[in-house]
């Protein structure tokens, strides 16, 4: 699978076989995103809340390439509401797609729709495509039960919020690394706004330190996993 970094939460993974997810795709007002809404294709677009940030231009992709969305149940039919696809789960459940499995764990923060419908309870996920499992952690504060989500799935490739304020900043995304255990850790959730203001290399510095690989994307870089 090819990962690829818009910027904030969103990411575009590209499956072996060419299917295309979208997580979480705020492209047209982030200020940091390299791609515009109308640019990206989607055959499936995961949701981990429903902050305007996280569903960003989701319905505006959608209009064009009718994606089948996978949420929390809350928010799925708040999607289904709108008139898209939507494939329900919740927290702690995973299910077999054609692409791969998806998994949903808990997220501490979260979620009402821009227009102020109630979306469940906020979550990360967990994508297990072509043999790799990365982990999107959404946007939460640390929490310990992220050592039993990396002892219970091996983690290739995490990514978590490192801009602080309204999620973890460094010195918890760094503890985050050390309780998940990942291959691989990738900030986000970061420099979009002054208020999430955060040195990624900072952060990759520290995740060094404690003896764990960290690489930051630029915005637009696209990586194999
Ligand atoms: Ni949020
Ligand atoms: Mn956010």
């Amino acid at each position: 699978m090819k990962l690829k970094y818009f910027s904030h939460s969103a990411f575009q993974v590209t499956t072996n076989s060419g299917k295309i997810i979208l997580i979480d795709p705020f492209l047209d007002g982030n200020p940091t995103s390299p791609v515009k809404s109308n640019e990206v294709k989607a055959d499936y677009i995961i949701l981990t809340h429903a902050h305007g940030d996280h569903i960003g231009d989701a319905f505006n992709i959608a209009k064009r390439c009718d994606p089948l969305f996978i949420a929390v149940n809350e928010l799925a039919n708040y999607c289904a509401s709108k008139g898209f696809k939507a494939h329900n789960m919740h927290i702690g459940g995973g299910y077999n797609f054609e692409f791969g499995r998806v998994k949903f764990t808990i997220a501490h923060h979260g979620s009402m729709t821009p227009d102020g419908t109630y979306a469940g309870e906020p979550s990360g996920v967990i994508l297990s495509i072509d043999g790799k499992n990365f982990y999107h952690t959404g946007d939460t504060g640390l929490f310990y039960d992220m050592k039993l989500i990396g002892e219970m799935t091996p983690i290739d490739c995490m990514c978590m919020p490192i801009g602080d304020n309204f999620t973890m900043g460094i010195n918890d995304a760094v503890k985050a690394v050390e309780l998940v255990n990942p291959k691989l850790a990738i900030p986000m959730h970061y420099n979009t706004f002054p208020v999430i203001a955060a040195d990624p290399l900072e952060f990759k510095k520290k995740v060094e330190q404690i003896g764990k690989k960290a690489r930051v994307l630029n915005f637009g870089e696209e990586i194999e996993l």
